[in-house]
């Protein structure tokens, strides 16, 4: 499908998604990715991407497991009974993560405590979401609005980048290449995510940007100095 179709598409599909929520009714339904995220997503284990994401191998999870690319630990996501049905918000986790299942990089902790049905870590997520056009996610979390939350800045390190469970890194993706940091799809952008969810990714986001005043120290300094070896000049 083109993205113009998906986007067309999209009111029925998020309609849908609710309505499947609402009947399934208790909380359960929500906890998983198989409880809705595939309406919009497919099978984790396919290529199907709303954005048009080119996934190695057409598959996600292979993106996300496999040793030759994020060579995320099983146990980050995975728990020993979920019957390989992962949660979203919880794990095994392993001595060196706690287990927050996809909120471990999809969610920041700094965001918690702002929702009133979950603990808040996908914020970003969600505001991602309703930016895009879904506004499903509004009708249960009051987070997926930026009217009612600003969740933290692109820069803020998700618990689970740069630690020796998973090859993911630095959430301002700052070199723009393949097989490294947040870009682990095979498009030729090199774009990672959108953690804060303004729909602005990676390092043109402005907490990502170096600091406007850091600039100026920089500039105030090369002036000094540029007068210093003029003086010495003469
Ligand atoms: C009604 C359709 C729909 C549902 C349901 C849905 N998504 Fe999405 N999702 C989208 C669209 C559309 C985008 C991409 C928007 C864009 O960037 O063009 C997206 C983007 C994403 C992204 C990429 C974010 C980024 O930073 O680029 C992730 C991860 C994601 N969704 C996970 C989930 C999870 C987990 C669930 C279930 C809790 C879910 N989605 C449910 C439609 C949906
Ligand atoms: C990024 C999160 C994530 C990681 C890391 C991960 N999985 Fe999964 N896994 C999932 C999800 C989500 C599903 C559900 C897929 C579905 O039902 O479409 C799944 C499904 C599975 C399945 C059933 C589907 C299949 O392909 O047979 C197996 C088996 C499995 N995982 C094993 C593993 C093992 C072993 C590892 C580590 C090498 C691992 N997973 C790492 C998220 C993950
Ligand atoms: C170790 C970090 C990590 C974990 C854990 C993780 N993800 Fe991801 N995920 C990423 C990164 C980074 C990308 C972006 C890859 C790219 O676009 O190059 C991504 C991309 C995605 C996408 C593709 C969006 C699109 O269409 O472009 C989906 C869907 C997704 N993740 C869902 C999940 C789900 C569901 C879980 C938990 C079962 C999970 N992720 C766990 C890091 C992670
Ligand atoms: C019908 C209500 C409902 C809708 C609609 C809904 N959710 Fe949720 N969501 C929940 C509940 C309840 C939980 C907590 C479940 C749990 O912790 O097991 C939750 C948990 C989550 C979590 C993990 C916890 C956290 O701290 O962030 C994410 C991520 C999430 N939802 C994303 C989404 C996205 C994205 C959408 C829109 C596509 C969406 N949800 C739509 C009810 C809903």
């Amino acid at each position: 499908m083109t993205r113009m179709t998906i986007r067309q598409l999209l009111p029925l599909l998020a309609f849908t998604f609710a309505f499947v929520c609402l009947a399934m009714g208790s909380a359960q339904a929500f906890s998983r990715y198989n409880d809705g995220c595939p309406t919009c997503h497919g099978a984790f284990t396919d290529g199907t991407s709303p954005q048009e994401t080119l996934f190695p191998n057409d598959n996600k999870h292979t993106m996300h497991r496999s040793n030759q690319y994020m060579a995320t630990n099983c146990n980050l996501c995975h728990t020993a009974d979920d019957e390989n049905n992962p949660f979203i918000g919880s794990s095994d986790g392993t001595i060196d993560n706690p287990g927050l299942g996809c909120m471990g990089c999809h969610g920041r902790s700094a965001d918690a405590g702002h929702d009133s049905i979950s603990s808040g870590l996908g914020a970003g997520l969600r505001q991602h979401h309703n930016n895009s056009g879904v506004t499903a996610c509004l009708g249960c979390h009051i987070d997926a609005s930026p009217a009612n939350y600003t969740p933290v800045g692109e820069d803020v390190f998700p618990t689970y980048y740069g630690t020796v469970d998973t090859a993911v890194d630095f959430p301002c993706n700052h070199v723009p290449t393949a097989d490294q940091n947040e870009n682990w799809s095979d498009d030729t952008d090199y774009i990672g995510l959108d953690n804060d969810g303004n729909l602005i990714y990676d390092a043109v986001d402005v907490t990502c940007v170096p600091e406007p005043s850091g600039t100026l120290l920089t500039l105030v300094g090369v002036t000094f100095l540029g007068a210093i070896g003029r003086r010495r000049a003469r």
